[in-house]
């Protein structure tokens, strides 16, 4: 059984048909490349997987079950991220600050836990074999490095 399966999909933007009946399986493991020329609807196709947009009709199944009512914050506790092209970091924060941003480790009166997570971020890279220092400024690192802080981002959770 594939680990994701999207069957039929349709979507329309003002009447215009984008998807068409889009059918996508993925197994665990596996790497897939979703490959089309511009505006064929790849983003089209994430943002219905992702519950950023809706679908006009057809069926997600995810690990066998299939999946209602779709939003970002159901994917998300799915284990679905998405890492959008465009870059959605904060300059002006610390890589493990974005790391963490809206689920922040507090303690006490919402004291933040920053050694904790700062070194949370180290175990993270550390696994993913990134070498990004959490303390640096994102506003300072190199766009390649911004593309890897935020894959990790989205594999962390
Ligand atoms: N919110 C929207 N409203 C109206 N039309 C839209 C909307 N989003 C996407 N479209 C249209 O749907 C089609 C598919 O767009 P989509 O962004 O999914 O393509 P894409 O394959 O991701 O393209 P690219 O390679 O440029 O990223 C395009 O014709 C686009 O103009
Ligand atoms: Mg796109």
């Amino acid at each position: 059984m594939p680990l994701l399966q999207m069957h039929r999909i349709c979507k329309s933007f003002n009447g215009v048909p984008v998807l068409k009946d889009v059918e996508l399986e993925v197994e665990e493991g596996v790497v897939h490349a979703l490959l089309g020329e511009n505006g064929a609807g790849k983003s089209t196709l994430m943002n219905i997987l992702t519950g950023t947009i809706p679908k006009d009709s057809g069926e997600i199944y995810f690990e066998g079950q299939k999946l209602e009512k779709l939003s970002v914050s159901r994917t998300e506790e799915l284990g679905i991220a998405f890492v959008h092209q465009e870059l959605n970091l904060f300059n002006d924060l610390k890589v493990f600050e974005n790391i963490f941003i809206c689920k922040e480790l507090s303690g006490f009166l919402g004291h933040l836990k920053k050694k904790e997570m700062i070194q949370r971020c180290e175990e993270l890279f550390k696994k993913l074999g990134v070498s990004i220092d959490p303390k640096a400024m994102v506003a300072d690192l190199k766009t390649s490095d911004k593309q890897l802080l935020e894959i990790s981002k989205a594999l962390f959770f």
